[in-house]
């Protein structure tokens, strides 16, 4: 290991093999194979963004053009995905991206990914349980139980019903605090228990949305596909060149500049791509999964490429019948899915479509809230957060203090911000993190070029590069929205001031305390075993 001191300490750097050394003595149980991994991937991408936020996306911005959005954005992960693929079959732990930095770019790079994760997996999770609450409410409606709409949605957010129209103004969302305390309770039981739950709810989502496409494309309407990307509202000034490679230049500017108008138009589809960008996350969350995984350095490529091919393929054919059965317009409401099969007719199978979205999403929650635990039990070993975080329950086996304060955080999330307020927030993490992921791979390319890599991300540097460059357009057109920007800004600057008074001084490898799986014996407290 590197050991810097002072303030050169920030950039000090675990070494590979400490890492890997790390992984061999790990306590957690070692039981997923390369399907499993898989099935956690799909179990954690296919949900809030494909069911809710697909309706707002091409309602508000991309039109019919959200299929184009689609393919941008996977295009995008695509990228990425080979980046993490690459870098999970070197390093196979539990801290995902975290890790990655803390070998390669050093300790302050790390906690700053482990920010930036906490949006991408915490707070994602309080999304998908708002788009739970939203499914659940409809469902319940439909069974005539009627939530007060007000108990269903954050302070201040409009509550819509199944054909878009305000009923009410929110207070607290209920349902969605409460499937986050269910999810946070089949954690703190153990993994293995929660892997074959995900298992069954996966085949449940698959089947919806695979049934979706097949029984919804019997009534599209190609009439709704045209024009692919509605005019720009408001039109541009008169005499604006209206080429595409015009409006795609002009659209360019705008993100970069942070001016852009993204009512329709190519704007619209870019930003849309930013929006459904939530609905990609979590192919990743399959490298969270690297110490409980039989054979890292084949499966988990495969896990986190093909659980994103699968889930490609699947969004753009469902945003296609999505915006072919119903018109674009009508689809911003809290389950355009149910509404639009409530549209042609088949009651019976709305019913089935909201009981699949409710599990499929439940499944979503639980992985996204497993990688976020591992992710503070990593950070923890490591002295980085308190000591607490890692303690493992004897019977469960699981870093059961940390689940709970995971889950205590996410409820409050999930009651009190909105949806797209916690969308924004957790794209632009992720977007920050990917963008860094994809700067590891070829900063480790240069830095230790002889390292055995046992998956290499192919046409090196430019896939990299790529992804880096995408996350960034993505980022920025998200960030033109002045709330999110500032947000996103003070809690960088928050979490790096923590990082200075608690997590360099406390970090193990600073110290030059090695920590493998047996000297990280749990239940000491912070402190005591240093
Ligand atoms: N991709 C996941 C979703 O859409 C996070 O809910």
């Amino acid at each position: 290991m590197a050991q810097l001191g002072g303030i050169g300490g920030i950039f000090r750097r675990k070494s590979i093999g400490q890492i890997q050394s790390e992984h061999e003595h790990g306590e957690l149980k070692r039981s997923l194979g390369a399907l499993n991994l898989i099935l956690l991937g799909i179990g954690c991408i296919i949900g809030t963004g494909i069911f809710v936020l697909t309706g707002r996306a091409a309602a508000e911005f991309a039109g019919p053009g959200i299929m184009i959005s689609f393919v941008i954005t996977g295009t995008l992960c695509a990228f990425v995905a080979l980046c993490y693929a690459e870098l999970a079959a070197v390093l196979p732990v539990s801290g995902s991206a975290y890790s990655y930095s803390y070998a390669s770019m050093g300790e302050v790079v790390a906690w700053v990914m482990g920010l930036l994760l906490m949006l991408e997996y915490g707070l994602a999770a309080s999304t998908v349980a708002v788009g739970w609450s939203g499914y659940l409410a409809s469902l319940l409606k439909d069974m005539h139980i009627i939530i007060p709409p007000a108990l269903t949605a954050a302070p201040g957010v409009l509550v819509k019903d199944d054909m878009g129209h305000v009923i009410a103004t929110g207070i607290v969302n209920l349902p969605a605090i409460f499937a986050i305390m269910a999810v946070t309770g089949l954690l703190t039981l153990g993994v293995s228990e929660s892997a074959t739950v995900n298992n069954i709810v996966v085949a449940i989502k698959l089947t919806v949305v695979i049934a979706f496409i097949i029984i919804g494309s019997r009534y599209v309407n190609t009439s709704n596909w045209t024009p692919l990307i509605p005019a720009q509202i408001p039109a541009p000034p008169p005499g604006t060149p209206m080429d595409i490679w015009h409006q795609i230049g002009r659209a360019l500017l705008d993100v970069v500049t942070g001016a852009q108008n993204t009512k329709y138009g190519v704007g619209g589809v870019i930003h849309a791509a930013a929006v459904i960008f939530f609905a990609y996350l979590g192919f990743e969350a399959v490298s969270t999964a690297g110490a409980e995984s039989k054979n890292p350095a084949r499966d988990m490529p495969i896990g986190i490429l093909g659980a994103l091919a699968v889930c490609t393929v699947l969004y753009i054919a469902t945003s296609a019948v999505l915006v072919g059965i119903v018109p674009y317009a009508s689809l911003d409401n809290p389950a355009p899915i149910a509404t639009a099969v409530n549209v042609i007719g088949l009651g019976w199978f709305a019913v089935l479509v909201k009981i699949g979205a409710i599990a499929g999403l439940s499944s979503v929650m639980l992985v996204l809230l497993y990688g976020q635990t591992r992710i503070f039990y990593t950070m923890s070993r490591d002295g980085l957060l308190p000591r607490a975080l890692s303690f493992v329950h004897p019977r469960f086996k699981t870093p059961w203090i940390n689940t709970i304060v995971v889950g205590i955080i996410a409820c409050g999330a999930s009651g009190f911000m909105s949806l797209d307020s916690l969308a924004d927030l957790s794209n632009v993490g992720s977007l920050t993190a990917f963008a860094i992921v994809c700067i590891t791979v070829i900063f480790l390319r240069i830095s230790a070029p002889n390292l055995a890599r046992p998956f290499k991300t192919p046409l090196y540097p430019v896939v990299p590069i790529l992804g880096a460059g995408m996350c960034l357009l993505l980022l920025l057109a998200l960030m033109a929205k002045p709330e999110t920007r500032n947000f996103f800004l003070m809690y960088l600057v928050g979490g790096l001031a923590l990082y200075f008074l608690y997590g360099m001084r406390n970090s193990n490898l600073g110290k030059g305390i090695l920590v493998s799986g047996h000297e990280a014996e749990p239940m000491e407290l912070p402190g005591k075993g240093d």
